[in-house]
């Protein structure tokens, strides 16, 4: 009977160093297990039956051992025996130690009470219950006991990153004999709370503790992202497919507001040619437009079919919305359009600039159904085309999320009229 009691010890010997070696691995028991009480409750003598103290709700205690529904805890310089339904496991808040001198550890919140320890400057301890009472409760290691709170504060953190070419073993306090708690793989991130002779307290999601200073490096600086991704410096092969969307008979305070945001959205350049009196009702529009990196067209003043009127007419409709455009963006037009697509020799002899019409009409003007503005870009498109859109319908403005998306995945180029046509 005696030689199998001695088999079980030695059995049970060899599975504990088993666990225990386990535990470096992964994590290992701590040197002292602080919980908080869940409810006010007794503390209770060896026979558990005489009450010796009554602790209040969230206090924290050492935790001893725990067997058959009983904590053996340690409170202050009290040992006794709680329910351990009553505890429940303690979240630290880790601080700063930051004083003139070491602050002492004591066994109370008393100042005259038993000396238990010295904290050292710069560590980080772990805080348990309230941090605004005179004294908390903290632990270091095995080193668990009240502080005055006036020596720690809250710890500034750091990111760094395990350096690539170990993984670092993570130990309970700053001393290469203490206990390890876990290990962090190379290159993962961290934060570090504190760093002092040689050894820093990081902190992940899973893990926290000390490592080796040494075995961490700063990460390497993120390139500050231009706001717009950059233009390859290489100009693209001519085999890329360009197109240019244009807008006429505005500008309009909300259609081609509304068209500018889509167009920003797909960082898309467009041409829009404009109407004198528009731009005299909404030169603010304009300059959004002209802001937007987009280009200006001229397309007369009030929209007249060209063919029908005097030369001199004719003059007067291109020049004063020219002028307009002018005094509004400091600029003049850069291309022109007829209204209707009606011109002959008289009108283009009057022109400084192109005369530019289309390839594609989409009819937006006359159907007004964005599925139908769609439609005629998608099957019409190709590299080099010039669609002909309204910024003064609503429907127009609805397509054109769609539009572009479209012919973005097509592998089209929105640019303006004057670089499609390579002026
Ligand atoms: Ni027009």
């Amino acid at each position: 009977m005696r030689k199998i009691l001695y088999f079980l010890l030695i059995v049970f010997c060899i599975v504990g160093v088993s666990l225990v070696n386990n535990g470096r691995v992964h994590a290992a028991a701590p040197s002292a297990t602080i919980k908080i009480t869940a409810i006010e409750t007794g503390v209770f003598d060896e026979t558990l039956k005489q009450k010796v103290i009554t602790l209040s709700k969230a206090t924290p205690v050492i935790v001893l051992s725990e067997a058959d529904g009983w904590a053996k805890i340690q409170y202050k310089t009290v040992i006794g025996y709680i329910p351990s339904e009553y505890l429940m496991s303690a979240t630290p808040q880790y601080m700063l130690v930051q004083a003139k001198e070491e602050p002492l550890v004591r066994v109370t919140n008393k100042q005259e009470s038993e000396i238990k320890g010295k904290l050292h400057l710069n560590t980080i301890v772990e805080l348990y219950g309230s941090a605004t009472a005179d004294f908390v409760f903290v632990k270091y290691g095995r080193l668990v006991g009240f502080v005055n709170q006036q020596a720690l504060v809250k710890p500034a953190s750091k990111a760094m990153i395990v350096k690539s070419s170990a993984d670092l073993v993570v130990r309970e306090i700053a001393s290469s004999s203490s206990t390890e708690i876990g290990v962090l793989r190379k290159n993962s991130p961290v934060k570090m709370l504190t760093n002092l002779k040689g050894w820093a307290f990081v902190k992940t999601d899973k893990l926290s503790g000390y490592v080796l200073t040494n075995g961490l490096v700063t990460p390497p600086v993120e390139k500050e992202k231009p706001e717009k991704p950059e233009k390859p410096v290489n100009p693209k092969p001519a085999t890329d497919k360009k197109i240019a969307l244009t807008f006429d008979d505005g500008p309009h305070p909300k259609v081609t507001r509304q068209i500018l945001k889509t167009l920003e959205k797909y960082e898309a350049k467009a041409t829009f040619f404009v109407v004198g009196q528009e731009v005299k009702e909404h030169p603010e529009i304009l300059k959004a437009v002209y802001n937007a990196g987009h280009e200006i067209g001229n397309h007369t003043f009030n929209h007249e079919r060209l063919t029908t009127l005097t030369p001199e007419e004719i003059k007067k409709q291109i020049q004063s919305t020219d002028t307009l455009i002018k005094s509004t963006i400091g600029q003049r037009a850069t291309v022109f359009r007829p209204p209707y697509g009606s011109y002959d020799e008289t009108i283009t002899d009057q022109l400084n600039v192109p005369n530019v019409l289309w390839t594609i009409d989409t009819l937006d003007w006359k159907h007004r159904d964005p599925e139908k503005t769609v439609l005629a870009v998608k099957e019409h498109a190709k590299n080099g085309s010039i669609i002909l859109m309204h910024d003064i319908h609503q429907a127009t403005a609805d397509a054109l999320d769609d539009v572009l998306a479209t012919l973005q995945k097509q592998g089209f180029e929105f640019v303006t009229v004057s670089e499609l046509l390579g002026k």
